[in-house]
């Protein structure tokens, strides 16, 4: 049996879907079952858990805590989402971050653990352990004991800090000139008239102690946060 519909637009990790719900429906329920985007997961369907969390309008919310009616009109991000992101080469840094560091076990919780981690880096791009702790707080999980969890969310704040330097250097070594430490003259080699550089080559033009650029190397391709089984239980660190 059916009651009144409410007709809802959303958009989410880019596509605009129009949907009718039930004013009753939490906007998980949505997620999974009307647009079938199965990697948000419900575990508590309280608000305990963390195990739904998803991104609207740039805000991490646990989505068992929120109506499909209340998402109308808003952007949705979840974690099939996260390899179109910009930041992303394949996969996106946090979801090679859990890769790489073993960042989950039963992976029920990694989906919201990964949202969270971004909401944590948009705001903080080189957090402390503690803040990592601080940000994910929300979100349990019944497997790993945390440790490799913050480890991955280093790992991305790694990466993402590399491909930006990456990415300046690119841009051709900034579009500031390099000077002597404020003044309108260009740096020099000592009072000729030519501008120091290092032969035309691609470093950036420096003097002497500017900053190396970090590449760490490619990445290869996996898979994060596919269906897993259930989970509940306490977190214990
Ligand atoms: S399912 Fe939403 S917080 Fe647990
Ligand atoms: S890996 Fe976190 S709940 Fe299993």
């Amino acid at each position: 049996m059916t009651g009144p519909t409410k007709e809802v637009t959303v958009t989410v990790n880019g596509t605009e879907y129009d949907l009718e719900v039930e004013p009753r429906k939490l906007l998980v329920h949505a997620i999974r079952e009307d647009l079938d985007l199965t990697g948000t997961h419900i575990g508590c369907d309280t608000g305990n858990c963390g195990a739904c969390t998803v991104m609207v309008d740039g805000e991490p919310i646990k989505s068992c805590m929120m109506f499909a009616a209340q998402a109308d009109g808003s952007e949705v991000l979840t974690v099939e989402g996260f390899e179109d992101l910009p930041e992303a080469d394949g996969l996106h840094p946090l979801q090679e971050g859990f890769r790489e560091e073993h960042g989950l076990q039963c992976g029920y919780c990694t989906p919201g653990m990964i949202v969270a981690g971004k909401s944590l880096l948009d705001e903080n791009p080189d957090p402390d352990e503690t803040e990592i702790r601080e940000a994910i707080s929300g979100n349990l999980c019944r497997c790993t004991g945390y440790q490799n969890i913050v480890r991955s969310i280093e790992y991305a704040a790694d990466e993402l800090a590399a491909s930006q330097e990456q990415e300046a250097v690119a841009d051709g070594g900034g579009e500031e000139p390099v000077t002597d430490g404020g003044g309108e003259e260009p740096v020099t080699d000592g009072g000729s008239e030519e501008p120091v550089t290092d032969g035309g080559g691609e470093e950036p033009v420096t003097d002497g102690g500017g900053e190396e650029p970090v590449t760490d190397g490619g990445s290869e391709e996996s898979t994060v946060g596919d269906e897993p089984e259930g989970c509940g239980g306490d977190p214990d660190e």
